[in-house]
């Protein structure tokens, strides 16, 4: 629970504290230390180099972290890390081969020892893991975590200084030698069975989950990916979906009722042209009327029909004064074709059920 914290209160500090002496210049090894609280190694050298054993600063030959700090992203000098079988120790100065059980090794570093034959079967391979291929080195030394339930373990307790805020605080991380599934009591020093989820705990260790949470429990893993009920997918795709068909559906009446609107346009123009023509078809019919309507000679019929000839195509003469009187009249004439109710507006059909001789 304390640990992310922890490690990123040690990044900090990786990047804060090392020593000043560049490449070349002088150092002491008896300088290097641990610092309080992070447990970093401190050296006099600065973070591309180490105090060599004739107490100069040389280049260092290994790293542990994919992208180590002090060294431009790309850059040439970036010391390798170390093939399988083999540890880069904390001065980073050489690659060695990994420490049988018994030899020194140094804090937090179980990748130092060598695997037991088991290893198969001792390693801890969940994401927290408690050991490192099986190996684990404690107070200094490679052992196997290989200790049953009820036997005698070792333990090794380290108190961290953490950072939350403002605040600092103690967070003791406590290791042992126990088998998966089990921790060392600090107190008894022998292997109990670890606690499942929502059983009381004291600390992280003693949870299979690695987090003893602060109400006493044990809660799920730290790294456990949260988990969403079906219900808030259903939600998120009734959202998407009703977004996306409410927006055509919005989009479609709109369009709609501007169709509409513009057919009912056209309609209405196509209306009154059709008043205007039938005006002038009215006109034309009384003209004739009042012509044939005089005493009747041949010359006479003969000029007449020549005459409706001439107006046919629609002369300039014969439009011009009808405009101003059609438009007085087209509101009546509109109206009287809405009266009508015809739905059959066109022109073509419209004149020959008039005049069915086809003469205008
Ligand atoms: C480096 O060498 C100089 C001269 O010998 C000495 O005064 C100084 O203390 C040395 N510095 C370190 C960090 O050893
Ligand atoms: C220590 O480092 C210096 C500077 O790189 C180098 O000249 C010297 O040979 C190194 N000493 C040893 C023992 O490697
Ligand atoms: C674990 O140890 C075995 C035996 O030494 C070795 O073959 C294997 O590569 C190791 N696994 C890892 C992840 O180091
Ligand atoms: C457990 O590992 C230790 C070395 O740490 C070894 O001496 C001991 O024999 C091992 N016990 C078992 C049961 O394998």
């Amino acid at each position: 629970m304390l640990l992310p914290i922890t490690l990123l209160s040690f990044s900090w500090f990786a990047s804060v504290q090392a020593g000043s002496q560049t490449h070349g210049e002088n150092c002491s090894v008896s300088a290097n230390r641990l610092q309080v609280g992070t447990y970093q190694l401190y050296t006099e050298c600065d973070t591309v180099t180490f105090c060599n054993s004739s107490g100069l600063c040389d280049l260092k030959r290994c790293r542990r972290d994919d992208y180590p700090f002090g060294y431009q992203q790309d850059s040439d000098s970036i010391p390798p890390k170390c093939p399988r079988g083999q540890f880069c120790p904390d001065e980073e100065d050489a690659c060695q081969p990994l420490m049988p059980v018994g030899s020194a090794c140094q804090l937090n570093r179980d990748d130092q020892c060598q695997a037991p034959e088991n290893f198969a079967q001792l390693a801890d391979n969940t994401p927290h893991g408690l050991n490192f291929n099986g190996s684990v080195c404690l107070n200094g030394l490679c052992m196997f975590a290989n200790v049953t339930l009820g036997l005698t373990c070792v333990v090794e307790n380290t108190a961290y200084i953490g950072y939350s805020g403002s605040d600092e605080f103690i967070d003791i991380v406590s290791r042992g030698n126990c088998m998966n599934g089990m921790y060392c009591d600090s107190q008894q020093k022998v292997c109990i069975q670890s606690k499942a989820l929502g059983v009381s705990c004291d600390a992280d260790k003693e949870c299979l989950s690695y987090n003893c949470l602060s109400s006493g429990t044990c809660g799920k893993a730290a790294e456990a990916p949260n988990h969403f009920g079906t219900w808030v997918y259903a939600i998120v795709a009734i959202g998407i979906f009703g977004g996306m068909f409410g927006t055509l559906t919005g989009l479609f009446i709109v369009h709609r009722r501007q169709r509409d609107s513009e057919r009912e346009k056209r309609m209405q123009y196509w209306r009154e042209q059709n008043a205007f023509r039938q005006n002038i078809m009215n006109m034309r019919q009384s003209a004739r009327d009042s012509i044939l309507s005089l005493p009747k000679n041949g010359t006479f019929s003969n000029r007449s029909s020549a005459m409706y000839s001439h107006e046919g195509p629609g002369s300039e003469d014969s439009q011009a004064p009808m405009m101003p009187h059609s438009t007085t009249k087209s509101s009546g004439l509109r109206q009287q074709y809405y009266d009508d109710n015809s739905t059959e507006y066109d022109d073509g059909i419209m004149v020959p059920e008039r005049r069915p001789d086809g003469r205008f």
